[in-house]
This record gives C-alpha cells, sequence and structure tokens, in this order.
C-alpha cells in the first residue's frame, strides 16, 4: 500500500526529535502475526494504542485483523470509523464516559471489558436509555494484579448479572498477561498458569451454561506462545505491531523486525564517555526495563545505550563504543516501550517505498474526535 494524500517530505529537513515508523515492516510485523495466528485458529484484535493511527490500523485491518482494541474514548472515535468490530478494554466510568460510548455509531458491534457490578450496572442502564445493547467481556486478573477479578466463581457471578440485565449480552472474558516478560524460553510456566486459571474459569462459566463466545488474551512478550493457552480465541498484542527493546530483550522480534524509531541530533560531547542527543524524555520516554539498563539503544550502534534522560536531554554512554560521535550527527533511538514514545509525538514520519510523508496520529489525546 502506498500512501495518497500528504507530499513527499526530505528527512533531513525536518527537525529532530521526530518519531519515525517504517510501514513496510509494520505491514511484516502484521502479516507474521495474522500468519502465526491463523495456524492455530485464533483472531488478532489488535490494541491501538501502540500506533493510534488510522493509517496503521487499516493496515492491520487488511492483513487479516478481525476488529481492534483501544483504551481510551477518543480511540474508540478515531477506530470506530475504520470496523464495526471495536472493544474498549478499560472500564468506562462517569457519566460523561458512558454518553461518549454511546454516540458511537449503532452499526459498531461494541465491546467493553469490566470487572465490576459498579461499571455494569451503569452501563446497561445507559445502553438500555439509548436503545443499544453492549457486549461484555468480564475481566479476569491472570497475574498482573492491576484490574479484573480474582476468581473464576467472582467471574461466573459477572456473567450471570451481565446475562439477566437489558442493554448488555454477555459476550466472553478479557485477561491481559502483562506479568510475563521474562525471556520467551523462561515463560512456560507462567503461560501454563494463564492457561490453567482461564480453563477454570471456563468451567465455572459452562457450568452454568454462559458459554464465552471471545477469550480475549495475548500481549507482544507473550506472542507467539499465545497457542498455549487453552480456550483462547484471539489476542489484542499491540506493541508487536512496531516492537521495541523489550520485544528484542524477550526475544520475541529481531532487529530487521523494528518498525519505530525516534530521530535524534547529537548536540554535545563535552562531557567525557559521554554524547548528549536532543530526544530526552519527552520524546523516548522515560520507561525503565531494570536498574541500569537505561532507557533505549541507538539502532545504528547497539553498543550505545540511552542511560540518562533530562526532559530534553538524552545522555548516551559511548563508554563501550568505538563510535566517536560528531555535534549535528543523526542517531534512531530504539525506545525501552514503543507506546509510550509514541504517543509523545503530535506525528511521526513515515517511510514506504523509500519516501518519507507525514502521518498523522489521530488518536492522541483525550478530546472529542473531529473526522
Ligand atoms: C488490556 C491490554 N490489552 C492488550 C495490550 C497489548 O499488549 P502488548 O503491547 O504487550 O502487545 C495491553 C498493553 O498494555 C493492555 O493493557
Amino acid at each position: 500500500m502506498t500512501h495518497s494524500g500528504p507530499e513527499v517530505v526530505d528527512p533531513a529537513s525536518v527537525e529532530t526529535p521526530i518519531g519515525c515508523v517504517d510501514l513496510e515492516r509494520a505491514r511484516a510485523n502484521a502479516k507474521r502475526v495474522v500468519a502465526y495466528l491463523d495456524r492455530h485458529g485464533l483472531g488478532w484484535r489488535p490494541h491501538i494504542k501502540t500506533h493510534k493511527s488510522r493509517l496503521v490500523a487499516r493496515i492491520q485491518l487488511d492483513a487479516g485483523a478481525r476488529g481492534l482494541t483501544v483504551a481510551t474514548l477518543r480511540e474508540a472515535e478515531v477506530m470506530g470509523s475504520l470496523t464495526d468490530d471495536l472493544l474498549l478494554a478499560y472500564p468506562p466510568v462517569g457519566d460523561a464516559k458512558l454518553q461518549r460510548l454511546l454516540r458511537l455509531p449503532a452499526e459498531i458491534d461494541l465491546k467493553v471489558a469490566l470487572d465490576s457490578v459498579e461499571v455494569l450496572e451503569p452501563l446497561a442502564r445507559a445502553a438500555a436509555q439509548a436503545g443499544r445493547t453492549i457486549g461484555v467481556l468480564v475481566e479476569q486478573d491472570v497475574g498482573l494484579g492491576r484490574v479484573g477479578l480474582q476468581s473464576a466463581e467472582a467471574v461466573a457471578d459477572l456473567a450471570r448479572r451481565t446475562r439477566d440485565l437489558p442493554g448488555v449480552s454477555f459476550r466472553g472474558i478479557m485477561f491481559y498477561p502483562g506479568h510475563i516478560r521474562m525471556a520467551e524460553s523462561q515463560q512456560g510456566a507462567h503461560i501454563e498458569g494463564v492457561s490453567s486459571s482461564v480453563s477454570r474459569t471456563l468451567a465455572a462459566l459452562r457450568s452454568d451454561a454462559l458459554e464465552p463466545e471471545i477469550v480475549s488474551g495475548g500481549s507482544t512478550p507473550t506472542l507467539w506462545r499465545s497457542h498455549e493457552v487453552s480456550g483462547l480465541t484471539e489476542i489484542r498484542s499491540g506493541s508487536c505491531i512496531y516492537n521495541d527493546r523489550e520485544a528484542l530483550a524477550v526475544g520475541v522480534a529481531d532487529a530487521d523486525d523494528l518498525a519505530y524509531t525516534v530521530l535524534a541530533t547529537v548536540v554535545s560531547t563535552a562531557v567525557p564517555g559521554h554524547a548528549v542527543v536532543d530526544a530526552g524524555s519527552k520524546a523516548v520516554s522515560k520507561e525503565a526495563r531494570g536498574d541500569g539498563e537505561g532507557y533505549g539503544f541507538l539502532l545504528e550502534h547497539p553498543e550505545v545505550v540511552v542511560a540518562g534522560l533530562s526532559e530534553e536531554h538524552g545522555v548516551l554512554d559511548i563508554g563501550a563504543s568505538e563510535w566517536r560521535p560528531r555535534i549535528g550527527e543523526r542517531v534512531r533511538i530504539v525506545p525501552n516501550h514503543v507506546c509510550v514514545s509514541v504517543n509523545l509525538q503530535d506525528r511521526v514520519l513515515a517511510i514506504d517505498a523509500g519516501q518519507y510523508r507525514w502521518m498523522a496520529l489521530e488518536g492522541r489525546g483525550r478530546g472529542a474526535w473531529v473526522d
């Protein structure tokens, strides 16, 4: 696919720091995910929080994604213009959000993940008043300890409550194995733990004639082992569209699969052992991976780590490198966590078929989206 519309940009004329996306790599990443899932009879409903872009969501849908997952109402508004199969993987709390949710086009098959009666009942009331039926995925905690019900029985109770209410329909369950971030080869016992939690929940639901149509899980660190979770019907893996330093460290992607970097310029070499670039925490994001591991590395010099970040300064540790940076030289940073870095960009520079163009991030921000 090539762009139409935006003009070709000369990257040398673009100010840094700026996020850059390689659309050919993103397309290849999407195809690889769908090919793997097809082999295992699983669907892909990618979380679009990674890219927040309609163009990239279109790539995912064209590759075979069955729908899209969003976290915010803004993302739902933007992505609702591309697909009629949307999952809000975040509990909508408060009337303002409920009203906004219910203003999404009626033809969208809308599903919401939640873990409490306090979220379910106002949602059901508002939906019934609006003459809609919203699908519900009951969320279970499988080890992250962030949100999600704590037992199979609690999931079955909320599913039963959903079945009995007008305005909502029970569609299935959701979980997010975000606690599994170790090397892929060491994930076995953790994935078995997730699989047995999910199996227990499915048994509890079935014993009450509650057949979940959707069992939604998945993450990028566990991407290629998704099929080991029994009963799964789909995954929401999101950052695999671009990949990042974490994906390389876990072993689920290679350097050739990296589709996002932050282009930066060396602005100082005055301090021995360091070079400073103009990409600080406001461009790269200050997501740590572990003490002393820094915040990213240079694509061209992988031994060079972004050791420190102030808001507008990125401090590169060049102690272990032969590279002698010059002021004005440009480098590309692979951030630890791609999603947060993308969210810091006003727009990104996308390369496709050798040409650069600006790409909008329509899903950024919280305000209502107007096409
Ligand atoms: C609920 C939920 N689903 C899916 C994802 C996607 O995970 P990943 O980016 O590891 O693919 C996330 C990421 O934070 C998430 O919070």
